[in-house]
């Protein structure tokens, strides 16, 4: 096996560009398609202040350290999910990174600011765990980013992520949400900017980018996403990679350039009729946006606990 570019022995095969690299060619790889994607989409420029959303998972550690390789001044986000031993480790893979490169790390931890963790909180709240980690990542990441002054918010969905999405919002035709899933997503009032400059990246390129960078990343997913719809989408497009080598990239690719437009049509209507939440100042859809209905659910039943052990403190 030898690098396409340098003839040198290869350390990887990349089998959707039909060629093998040696480790300085793959990260140079890596490099040249996440600076291709910010400039294709226009995410952001020199100038721009980024926040970079790091789960201590090795895709946004990846993108952390290529956009400091890049030049960008990025500073990273952690939000601490409360799901036990998990996030603790994940949050100290996030510091040890910051530590390392001597970066940035804003951290935001959900059972000490807001009363709740996800586990408890979401069966608090009725909802299933990823929908009410999903609600609250969003509100807090646009929180951090409009606080902190960040021009734009990046997150390290990658190409498997992306396409996985895709084939499931497309098997249930999610109309909305497919006028929605986009690399690029405007700053709107109350909203930050919002980019996934790694969707021309796969997990295990991401992987072999950490390992051959020497980045520490946790490698276990997230207890509470076992067997979950989505796990399931990228299990079916990994089978059909297999014997199509880069089914996925022309799925979603083709749909960024051919199809995308067609559902933001119809849709543009949901963009309006944002009022203000009266609690949080955010934009919201009601009185009350939807992450201070979680909190309110999700900390009912937290509370006495909470008052009890106040109480026998003092
Ligand atoms: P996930 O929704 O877990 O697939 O994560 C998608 C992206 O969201 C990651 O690549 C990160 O950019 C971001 N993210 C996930 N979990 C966290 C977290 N606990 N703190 C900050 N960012 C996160
Ligand atoms: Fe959100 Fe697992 S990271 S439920
Ligand atoms: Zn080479
Ligand atoms: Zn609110």
């Amino acid at each position: 096996m030898k690098c396409r570019v340098c003839r040198g022995p290869a350390v990887i095969d990349v089998r959707r560009h039909n060629a093998n690299f040696c480790a300085e060619h793959f990260l140079r790889l890596c490099r040249d398609q996440t600076a291709k994607v910010i400039d294709e989409f226009a995410m952001f420029g020199p100038d721009d202040r980024v926040l970079v959303a790091v789960s201590g998972g090795k895709d946004s550690l990846a993108l952390w350290d290529l956009l400091l390789e890049l030049g960008y001044a990025v500073d990273g986000l952690y939000l601490g999910l409360g799901i036990g031993g998990y996030s603790d480790r994940s949050g100290e893979m996030a510091r040890a990174f910051a530590t390392a490169r001597g970066a940035t790390l804003l951290e935001v931890d959900l059972p000490t600011e807001y009363g709740y963790d996800i586990p408890s909180g979401s069966r608090a709240a009725r909802r299933v765990p990823c929908s009410a980690c999903g609600l609250s990542k969003r509100h807090l990441f646009d929180k951090a980013a409009l606080d902190g002054g960040y021009d734009v918010v990046a997150t390290g969905h990658n190409l498997d992520d992306e396409a996985a999405v895709l084939f499931g919002n497309a098997l249930t035709w999610k109309t909305e949400y497919l006028a929605r899933q986009l690399p690029v997503l405007p700053a709107r009032p109350g909203f930050p900017r919002k980019v996934k400059p790694l969707v021309r990246l796969g997990e295990r390129e991401m992987a072999a980018y950490c390992v051959l960078r020497g980045i520490d990343y946790i490698v276990e997913e997230c207890p509470m996403a076992a067997g979950n719809k989505h796990l399931g989408y990228k299990e079916a497009l990994n089978l059909i990679e297999e014997r199509s080598p880069g089914t996925k990239r022309d799925f979603y690719f083709g749909f960024l350039a051919r199809a995308a437009s067609r559902f933001a049509e119809g849709h543009a209507e949901d963009q309006q009729d944002l009022t203000t939440c009266e609690r949080c100042g955010a934009p919201a859809s009601s009185e009350v946006c939807a992450f201070c209905r979680l909190v309110e659910k999700a900390t009912r039943t937290a509370e006495p606990v909470a008052i009890t052990r106040k109480a026998q403190a003092g």
